[in-house]
């Protein structure tokens, strides 16, 4: 087989190769359901381009954890680090307390692997129905860059007197000029990249997080002068949800904190179509990445083959670009946009007019034309 040569565009150090290490983290709920399409695709688009894959299951979960109580074992995450990426389905089980799951796997998998960049695009693809009324594709296709590693997620804080009427709890935002400027610095590179609008939009609170966000407009401030090619705006979180909502054509790449980005990106999923179609990649440039649908394990929809394999599956084409295989990490866009606009009904679970097993068939197919 010829060698592919690297795309120079990605901003990423990984060479191209004929097989690829994925461990696999099917999870919780539909988890499982949505992996297993996944996975249909990307072989389907990896033999079109000619590469492989070997994948490594790992059974990390709630039912995991309610056998052996483990979460996370140090072992798994020493395997991790030796893999090319890491394809995640759902964290999260009716049955264990909430909290235990997504900090003790999730959360933990972030930080443990330096994750520090929660890449999250929002973009509504054709014949795609959006609560936005008069906003179409051509206004609604923006990145949110959410720092991964730090601010509230840090779990720095604590409690005083619990349990009493004077109880105290602190939860500490935590923004070290480290954390921030590096999440800046892929930021302005990442938007000098996808050639768009070339504009980054810095969302905060500055006239509030007086310390925080005061390290960050600064960091922001002066990165920026680095990259005199791009625009740079701001907003203020609360006046970003209004705007999102009232003209997301305005943005073009937003970068934030760790929370904010959280929230913003639930909203932002909410006018591409919902959880259904919502992909993101937590990224470390120089480590192991992970791909996965930012929707939940929607415990009620297990198992019944109902639940949109979509967002699983554009996660996965993400994982591809990313690996410096972006012919088909966008062969399989293509496939998702040619059957959101011509096949399914709707992209909620239950209403597409296939089951998640036959979309993710159609994507295969439309893979192939
Ligand atoms: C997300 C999720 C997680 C987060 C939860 C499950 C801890 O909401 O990926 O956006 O808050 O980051
Ligand atoms: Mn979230």
């Amino acid at each position: 087989m010829a060698t592919r040569t690297k795309d120079r565009t990605r901003s990423t150090a990984h060479a191209v190769k004929q097989t690829y290490r994925i461990a696999v983290i099917p999870g919780d709920g539909t988890g499982p359901e949505v992996i297993r399409e996944g996975r249909k695709v990307l072989e389907a688009a990896a033999a079109r381009e000619g590469f492989g894959f070997e994948w490594q299951e790992y059974d990390l979960g709630g039912a995991r954890y309610l056998k052996t109580h483990e979460t996370l074992p140090a072992s798994v995450v020493k395997q991790l680090r030796g893999v090319d990426a890491i394809y995640l389905g759902a964290i999260g089980h009716p049955d264990v307390k909430p909290g235990i799951l997504e900090q003790g796997i999730l959360l933990k998998l972030r930080f443990e692997l330096d994750q520090y960049i929660n890449l999250r695009p929002v973009k509504l693809y054709p014949g795609v129905w959006t609560p936005l009324r008069d906003k179409g594709p051509e206004h609604i296709d923006f990145v949110v860059v959410r720092e991964n590693t730090e601010g509230l997620y840090a779990g720095v804080g604590g409690f005083l007197k619990k349990g009493t009427p004077e109880e105290v709890a602190l939860q500490t935002s935590v923004n070290t000029r480290h954390g921030v400027e590096r999440c800046i610095r892929f930021a302005f590179d990442y938007t000098r990249k996808r050639a768009k609008a070339k504009k980054l939009t810095f969302c905060g609170k500055t006239n509030v997080l007086t310390f925080a966000h005061d390290l960050w407009q600064r960091a922001f401030n002066e990165i920026a002068q680095e990259y005199r090619d791009i625009t740079t705006d701001y907003t203020h979180v609360d006046a970003c949800c209004m705007w999102m909502v009232k003209n997301p054509e305005w943005f073009d790449v937003i970068v934030t904190d760790n929370m904010f980005g959280d929230i913003i990106t639930d909203l932002g999923a909410m006018i591409q179509g919902g959880m259904g179609i919502a992909a993101g990649g937590n990224l470390n440039p120089k480590g192991v990445s992970m791909f996965e649908p930012i929707g939940g394990s929607a415990p009620k929809y297990t198992g019944q083959n109902v639940i949109n394999p979509l967002a699983a599956i554009c996660a996965g084409g993400m994982m591809l670009e990313y690996l410096g295989q972006p012919q088909a990490g966008q062969a399989i866009e293509h496939a998702v946009m040619a059957i959101t606009g011509k096949k399914l009904k709707s992209l909620a679970a239950g209403k597409m007019g296939y089951g998640t097993r036959e979309v993710g068939d159609l994507v295969v197919s439309a893979l192939g034309k």
